[in-house]
């Protein structure tokens, strides 16, 4: 790998080009911990070490570009919620964000449960032992083979979806001979402080049914005259990456309120509710995530507030975090391939990944940090753009970041945060063939996924 010196590109800290970005942090070597995994440290020769095993060591052994997952971290994370929510509550991992057979195992140890929103995601979790009372079965367009093997493998609860979905299921289960545990997921109506397309409770969007119109009682008589269904409670989920819990309470309010409706014309009290997922966490230090307790204890407050005041038991509270579990616990790992200084603007910065590996920048113009991982450096901040290497000038990891200006082909560079939504939305854009994910633990690195190869690709294209 070389580490030859690079011609200094221009120095722009001080000639700031439009975009968005902060100033360059005052030591650009030091790792901010709130977007970096727990374990996540600089050694004594200037490394970024994870899990107590440097870059160089992981990039020898698992090539780059990859993903470093710690998972004394996720395990960490999970456990938090787990504690936060206690025993009155569930805590359903959405494995959106990234679903393994190693992360189904860790949650099933750490005491979560788990959300899928596919037959891929279910297999997943059944055949890494999840026990299938602890899954819930989510999605817009459940196929009918979907529905059938959910039911038939005993879900713990399938969340329906349209009014279509509620008779599918009930017919599906009772031609099993079953009885299939539902919830009725409804949009509330509010408007998430999020990117359009991760937000979910506004009406106009293909999730749920509204409450608007009464359209969600609607759906809860209709589900209610069905033998095939029990209506065991009624979900929700905003968005993703919200930071305002003010959402959220909204949410819960108007929840508790078609509950109360629910008793009021059925004579019947909905054991629980889901509150979703969707809370935010740091991909830059300008982000301020909540902690679990607080969120816990803001869901908790205003649940059991609202059911008094409607004369209501309090509901069972589940919810389900994807992001704020995973989403902090990796960071991805490139090398640095061809640097493009443009005189006034900033440094593009090639990596030997891109889009590929994480598209969510170019998807919702999200934002990433970054760091040079290889080394320490006492150079100038330099602005740089880091870019993958897909042909697409929209093909950017991080748009606006400082890197030291003495940056060269070789160093090793590392990209925080990128636990969710990276592997699990990666492709095969030109054929690149996505990096493998690698969990670190207590000196110990061991590949979870591993890379994808050219003989993966050419199985799959059969001629
Ligand atoms: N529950 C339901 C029903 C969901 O649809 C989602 C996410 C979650 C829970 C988990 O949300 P989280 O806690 O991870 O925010 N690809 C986008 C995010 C899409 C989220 C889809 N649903 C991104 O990269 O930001």
């Amino acid at each position: 790998m070389s580490r030859s010196a690079h011609p200094a590109g221009p120095r722009h800290a001080d000639v700031l080009p439009e975009g968005h970005y902060s100033a360059p942090a005052a030591d650009l070597n030091a790792l901010d911990p709130k977007v970096w995994a727990q374990t996540v440290t600089r050694t004594e020769d200037g490394s970024v070490s994870v899990g107590g095993i440097d870059v160089a060591t992981l990039a020898e052994e698992f090539g780059t570009p990859a993903y470093f997952v710690d998972e004394t971290d996720f395990r960490a994370r999970a456990r938090a919620w787990r504690t936060a929510f206690g025993h009155d509550a569930d805590v359903f991992y959405a494995g959106k964000a990234f679903l393994s057979r190693a992360v189904v195992r860790w949650l099933h140890e750490e005491g979560l449960n788990l959300d899928v929103c596919s037959g891929g995601e279910l297999t997943t979790a059944l055949s890494a032992g999840m026990p299938a009372d602890r899954i819930a079965f989510h999605g817009n367009n459940k196929s009918t083979e979907e529905i059938t093997r959910a039911v038939e493998t005993g879900v713990g609860r399938i969340v329906l979806d349209s009014f279509q979905e509620i008779v599918r299921v009930a017919h599906i289960a009772q031609s099993l001979g079953k009885r299939q545990r539902v919830q009725l997921r409804v949009t509330v109506g509010v408007e998430a402080h999020t990117h359009e397309f991760i937000a979910t409770a506004h009406e106009d969007q293909k999730f749920g049914i509204a409450l608007a119109d009464g359209q969600a009682a609607e759906a809860v008589r209709r589900a209610l005259a069905l033998d095939g269904i029990e209506l065991i409670g009624i979900h929700s989920h905003i968005g993703s990456q919200i930071f305002d819990m003010a959402g959220f309470e909204v949410a819960a309010r108007r929840v508790v309120s078609l509950l109360a409706e629910i008793r009021d014309e059925h004579g019947v009290e909905l054991p629980e509710i889901d509150l979703g997922g969707g809370l935010g966490i740091a991909y830059t230090s300008d982000d301020d995530p909540r902690e679990p307790h607080e969120i816990a204890k803001a869901l908790g407050e205003i649940v059991t507030r609202e059911c008094e005041a409607a004369r209501l038991r309090t509901p069972r509270i589940s919810v389900e975090p994807g992001r704020a579990i995973v989403g902090p616990t990796a960071f991805t790992l490139y090398e640095v391939g061809t640097i493009k200084p443009l005189e006034g603007l900033r440094t593009y910065v090639s990596v030997d990944g891109g889009m590929s590996d994480n598209i969510r920048t170019a998807l919702y113009d999200a934002e990433y940090s970054v760091a040079l991982a290889s080394r320490t450096s006492d150079a100038e901040p330099m602005l740089v753009r880091v870019v993958g290497k897909h042909c697409e000038s929209g093909d950017i990891v991080v748009k606006d970041a400082f890197l030291p200006a003495d940056l060269a082909p070789g160093d090793l560079i590392a990209v925080p945060a990128t636990g969710a939504y990276c592997r699990s939305m990666a492709s095969n854009y030109n054929h690149a063939l996505r990096p493998p994910v690698v969990a670190v633990r207590d000196g110990e690195a061991r590949v979870i996924v591993r890379r994808e190869t050219e003989e993966d690709l050419l199985r799959l294209d059969v001629g």
